[in-house]
């Protein structure tokens, strides 16, 4: 037997695009249906990364989607480049009149959950998408398999695809068209370690021996990350191993070592959807990019979407004005191609890579210092970092 439940808008992805989106088109009385896969543990407990930008945190503060980001994040004036050992602070607000806010994304997770269950939002977790259809009428709908195995079908007036890099709404709305796709011959391996900071801002760091970010995550817990193969096994290596990794990547710094709680292996990706919108299905955030985590821009490029589509379908369907739905791809892509940009040239001037000749060192450092002795070169990077105004 199948369940078959109705509301306006059926939401894919119980990430950040998904539940912010949901809790933007409550305030506008649009009433959505929220699935995902994974349990609502798992969402919560997932390790992400952790920059937001200043829009970013606007939006999740004022919409009341986050009271705590303001009050735990902790905010970050800047950001320093290491290369031949020696550090070049990005100093943002003078640069750009804005900042970032270190605030850990199932954070914002766990905000966002509790924010939609306290409004009632019909959210299901352990919910398995196993079709999508008519999305090129009015009614498009969604099936999916229920946590106690019961055949659901939603029937809805718009879907969005929000569940992430490994969408099932994405082949629905693309075709066999698929995306534009770069895969990069490094990854990052990150720990999570109970530490004290080895730095109060965050330290990008290019070295011979490859790229090092030092990241945080309180004053007793820190999160860094060092070049690897695509290829490697976390568990391959010993702490002590990886903490000589860490430190030989950044010279100049004696990092704060402690017991490595977690660890992991973070490849790189970066991927745009060849379409963004099919008639009445969009994707947004992963689902319709990847990027790699270099520039930070994930959740944010993710955010920035969903505040267009909010947008989009207030028009549509409080007022049946298509004009900005119409729009949605076009728009969103400008920014996703410039963060595409921008996350591309922080991940090639940082990292080394294996095949790398003479030529190519010397160039990437000339490359480096050209941006921090430049005003304009740090006003750039300062610009794309701390997040590009949310359109008009
Ligand atoms: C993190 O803290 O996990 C983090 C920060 C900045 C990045 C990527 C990851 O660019």
């Amino acid at each position: 037997m199948t369940i078959t439940a109705r509301t306006r808008v059926a939401i894919v992805g119980a990430g950040p695009a998904g539940l912010l989106l949901s809790h933007l088109l409550a305030d506008a009385g649009i009433d959505s249906i929220v699935l995902d896969r994974r349990s609502r543990d798992e969402i919560e407990s997932t390790i992400r990364a952790g920059i937001l930008e200043q829009e970013t945190v606007r939006v999740l503060s004022e919409t009341g989607a986050s009271d705590r980001v303001l009050a735990d994040g902790s905010r970050h004036d800047g950001i320093e480049l290491r290369f031949e050992g020696e550090g070049h602070r990005i100093d943002f607000p003078s640069l750009t009149g804005r900042s970032v806010w270190l605030y850990p994304q199932h954070e914002a997770l766990k905000d966002l959950i509790a924010a939609r269950l306290a409004a009632r939002q019909d959210l299901r977790f352990e919910t398995t998408v196993t079709g999508v259809g008519d999305i090129e009428t009015d009614r498009p709908w969604v099936t999916a398999t229920a946590a106690d195995g019961a055949d659901l079908r939603i029937e809805a007036e718009f879907v969005v695809g929000a569940d992430g890099s490994r969408s099932v709404v994405r082949p629905a709305v693309t075709g066999s068209s698929g995306g534009y796709f770069r895969e990069y011959p490094f990854a990052w391996f990150g720990i999570l370690c109970d530490a004290p900071p080895s730095s109060h801002e965050l330290i990008y760091s290019n070295s011979p021996a490859g790229f090092a970010l030092i990241s945080q995550r309180s004053p007793t817990i820190q999160r860094m990350y060092f070049q690897c193969d695509p290829g490697a096994d976390p568990n391959a290596l010993s702490e002590g191993e990886i903490w000589e990794a860490l430190q030989a990547r950044v010279p100049g710094t004696a990092l704060a070592t402690g017991p490595i709680v977690q660890r992991d292996v973070l490849r790189f990706r970066s991927f745009v959807a060849h379409e963004l919108r099919r008639g009445r299905a969009v994707l947004v955030g992963d689902a319709a990019h990847t990027v790699p985590p270099t520039g930070a821009k994930g959740m944010n490029l993710a955010v920035a979407d969903v505040v267009l589509l909010d947008r989009a379908l207030r028009a549509l369907l409080l007022e049946s004005d298509h004009r900005l739905i119409d729009t949605f791809a076009e728009t969103a892509s400008t920014r996703i191609w410039k963060a595409q940009h921008f996350s591309w040239w922080m991940t090639s001037m940082l990292h080394t890579a294996a095949d790398a000749s003479a030529f190519d060192r010397r160039r990437q450092l000339g490359e480096l210092r050209s941006v921090v002795e430049s005003e304009a070169g740090r006003t750039f990077l300062a610009e794309a970092y701390t997040g590009w105004p949310h359109e008009a």
